[in-house]
């Protein structure tokens, strides 16, 4: 085979994400290696459903949640809609109706079925969903192999965005499943060796944001999302950021300090969504003889008081900061201040809500065509959360990461840490 030189659209950034760090090799046959990452994350989703019966794969226990094996259909129909039938004119599909059923939100793809439903559909079974995996990453794995340069310039880009794609359900089926199996009486565990990291020993310190300028974005250097781009300047006044997380200490402190009942340090429709949701401690906890207790993928647990504070809403987390006469953080201070390596657990611990609302940065350009549907339409009514969590896969976290969810949202695995004015 001809050597390739492939310089993906979409990036990673090598010291953080190995699936795309074989991108940097210039004038080497790039197929072994994009055929040997694409299959290394197609096989972490099956790893994550694994542990999973066909009944828990099915169920879907609210509309924002997805059931695991519609998560495994959707990530197999991303291929096949927007690679195999773009770029393979001989692909044959393996079941026309597919397209309807696990199409996402893609209105310029077509009609598509209702998010709130898709817990009922029992069928296509689970065998089905297996084999329509099988039957895409044999087509992908055969165009790969089978693509001259050109072909392989347009598709990898595809290709890697799929992959990237496929990441983000497997984080998704975590949380998916934990919402789900927090509504069974029984407690189950999804994995009985879960455990969630205890913040790292730091002290209360607060890390410095020198006023001024500074840059954020990502660099064009290695994949990310449109969202995360274009690099571009901010100016900060002068501020502080918490370098440790809060913890589940403090927020017992919170919650005995009358957090919960206090109104004037609440939003409005953070208040509202409060007395409406009866929430009185974050997402999973229960309280039974004095204790907190909170549902874990390792099933019922004891509250640790040092690990970080989990499955909090923004209106939680910006309550909270009130109450300590702090704020959140805005994202670009976050930003600054993780990549001057200051915080500790900024990622792989929980995603960290911050002030900031989603909305595009200035030059924005959503990707084209139908794809352009990813992130841009989003950019309404959802706050930005930095980080990443213990349930994203190894390779998926950047400090340019931008994700998103409304402010009531507290199933993703949602912490926070303090910020000040620097006073
Ligand atoms: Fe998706």
């Amino acid at each position: 085979m001809p050597p390739v030189a492939l310089v993906p659209v979409f990036g990673r950034s090598p010291e953080m994400n190995p699936i795309a760090a074989e991108s940097r090799v210039v004038n080497g046959d790039l197929r072994d290696r994009w055929s040997r990452d694409y299959r290394t994350v197609r096989s972490e989703t099956e790893k994550r459903a694994a542990a999973l019966s066909a009944e828990d794969q099915v169920v879907q226990s609210m509309p924002d949640a997805s059931p695991t094996k519609w998560h495994r259909a959707h990530t197999t129909w991303f291929f096949e809609q927007f690679l195999l039938q773009q770029h393979n004119p001989r692909y044959q599909q393996f079941d026309e109706r597919f397209g309807y059923l696990y199409n996402s939100y893609y209105v310029s793809v077509g009609p598509r079925h209702a998010r709130p439903q898709r817990g009922l559909l029992t069928r296509p079974s689970l065998n089905e969903v297996a084999a329509y995996r099988a039957h895409v990453d044999a087509a992908v794995a055969h165009l790969i192999e089978s693509g001259d340069a050109a072909t392989l310039a347009s598709i990898i880009p595809i290709v890697e965005m799929g992959m990237h794609h496929e990441q983000q359900h497997q984080e998704l089926m975590l949380t998916d499943i934990l919402h789900a199996f927090a509504q069974n009486p029984t407690h189950p565990a999804y994995d009985e060796t879960w455990r969630m990291p205890r913040c790292q020993p730091n002290s209360d310190g607060l890390a410095a944001i020198a006023s001024g300028i500074h840059t954020i974005g990502h660099d064009d250097e290695g994949f990310f999302f449109d969202n995360e781009g274009p690099l571009h300047q901010v100016f900060l006044r002068p501020a502080r950021i918490a370098l440790n997380l809060v913890t589940n200490a403090e927020w017992i402190a919170f919650i005995e300090g009358g957090g919960y009942t206090t109104p004037t340090l609440w939003l409005s429709d953070g208040w509202a969504t409060a007395e409406a949701e009866g929430w009185d401690a974050p997402g999973y906890w229960q309280k039974s003889g004095g204790q907190w207790f909170m549902m874990t993928l390792g099933g019922l647990r004891a509250v640790d008081p040092s690990a970080p504070v989990c499955h909090v809403s923004y209106y939680e987390a910006d309550a909270f900061a009130r109450w300590h006469g702090k704020r959140l953080p805005t994202e670009a201070e976050w930003e600054v201040a993780a990549r001057s390596g200051a915080l500790a657990d900024a990622l792989g611990v929980v995603w960290q809500w911050t002030q900031s609302p989603y909305t595009p940065y200035p030059g924005y350009r959503p990707m084209e065509g139908a794809l352009g549907e990813y992130n841009g339409k989003f950019m309404v009514n959802q706050i930005v959360l930095r980080g990443s969590s213990l349930a994203t896969p190894d390779g998926h976290a950047r400090l340019s990461y931008r994700n998103f969810f409304p402010p009531s949202a507290r199933w993703q695995f949602s912490g926070l840490r303090l910020a000040d004015d620097g006073n």
